[in-house]
């Protein structure tokens, strides 16, 4: 069978197709120079245009860093200080965001969940009723720590009834996984270039709510993260500060792909598929999703460990067979491991690996 290079089976940076590749290789280009500009604004018009719902509605603010930084720089311009936020955490990523919120000093309340269980709908609900204080939520949509797809329909509903608005984390599923960007109540959404966009690490972004730069002033105590400035600047295609100038070759590039492949409903139709294969076939072989199945999202598993296997025995075994798959974070390091579909995963890709997991599971080759 013929062998790619080393696979990766974690949740970004993902395997690269050849032709976001191939992108990196242009000319070099300076980030002051109207060819930038025009290369700025097209990323910015294409990733709008990724839900159909967000192009009216939303701008894309880039800025140049990790997922981390994105949904820091959401929450440092809009968290507000004169009313609370509720953070809905059930995973690091949640957690995070609860960090954040303490160190730039914005009231804020968290409702913690075990990093297996969803979102305690009636919780939110009883703190919701009960603090008329809370006027943001935050939520992580895709939960990487467990590949929990988080219930956005029923927190917008939510932040209707108590006449509230949703900021979300949506870092691992923007881009294949629906996002309601008609709904009212959804203010901003972060994320980045190199998960189900498949570009390189480098560039994030968040979709504002357009209405917010009009009539709000920045909540921001950081130059950096301060997403009203990058607002200003790029109305002209420039950025206050150096962009990641590579990295927005390579998404220019992918979202270009996104578009030719059929856009979010087609790359999360193939994720899926894949997911369904290796959950089946895992299932077989007597290793079990650490989640109810019909939780997860279109591309992240988690499974129990094999009988026998510690993570990184499992681990070191794949990479010799070129995958790298992805430990459970904290206390989970134990107990489970990741595989996510995201990035250029062929069919032969998820056929090799099932064969090397059966070899290894069934105890053939087990060193
Ligand atoms: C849901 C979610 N939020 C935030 C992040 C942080 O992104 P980064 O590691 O790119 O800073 C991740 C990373 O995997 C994530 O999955």
């Amino acid at each position: 069978m013929n062998q790619r290079p080393t696979i990766l089976l974690n949740p970004g940076p993902v395997t690269l197709t050849q032709r976001v590749r191939k992108s990196l290789m242009q000319e070099d280009m300076c980030h002051r120079e109207d060819d930038f500009a025009a290369l700025m604004l097209d990323i910015k018009s294409r990733l709008a245009k990724v839900y159909s719902e967000a192009e009216k509605r939303f701008e894309a603010v880039t800025i140049t860093g990790s997922g981390t930084c994105a949904v820091e720089a959401m929450i440092d311009s809009f968290a507000t200080r004169d009313s609370t936020t509720l953070v809905l955490s059930n995973g690091v990523y949640g957690e995070r965001i609860a960090a954040m919120l303490a160190m730039h000093g914005r009231p804020f309340r968290e409702l913690r969940s075990d990093w297996r269980d969803p979102i305690a709908l009636d919780s939110v609900r009883a703190a919701l009723a009960n603090d008329p204080g809370i006027r943001q939520v935050v939520a992580v949509h895709n939960e990487t720590t467990s590949g929990r797809l988080n219930d956005l329909t029923s927190l917008l509903d939510l932040c209707t009834e108590f006449d509230a608005d949703l900021m979300l984390d949506a870092v691992s599923s923007f881009g294949a996984e629906w996002i309601d960007f008609s709904h009212p109540r959804l203010m901003a959404v972060a994320s980045t270039g190199n998960k189900c966009l498949h570009g390189i690490v480098g560039i994030a972004f968040v979709m504002v709510r357009k209405t917010l730069f009009e009539q709000r002033a920045s909540n921001a105590d950081s130059l950096y993260l301060d997403l009203f400035r990058y607002h200003t600047v790029q109305t002209e295609g420039f950025s206050p500060f150096t962009p990641a100038v590579h990295a927005c070759f390579a998404l220019q590039e992918a979202l270009r792909e996104l578009e030719d492949q059929g856009g979010w409903q087609a790359r999360r139709q193939r994720y899926l598929q894949l997911s369904e294969r290796l959950r089946r076939k895992l299932s077989e072989l007597g290793v079990p999703a650490y989640l109810k199945a019909d939780v997860y999202s279109s591309m992240i598993s988690s499974f129990k460990l094999p009988e026998g296997w510690g993570y990184k025995n499992l681990h070191d075994a794949l990479r010799r067979s070129g995958f790298v798959i992805y430990a459970g974070q904290g206390g989970l390091y134990r107990e489970m491991f990741r595989i996510c579909t995201m990035g250029d995963i062929q069919d032969q890709d998820m056929l090799r690996l099932l064969m090397a997991m059966e070899t290894l599971i069934c105890g053939r080759s087990k060193q």
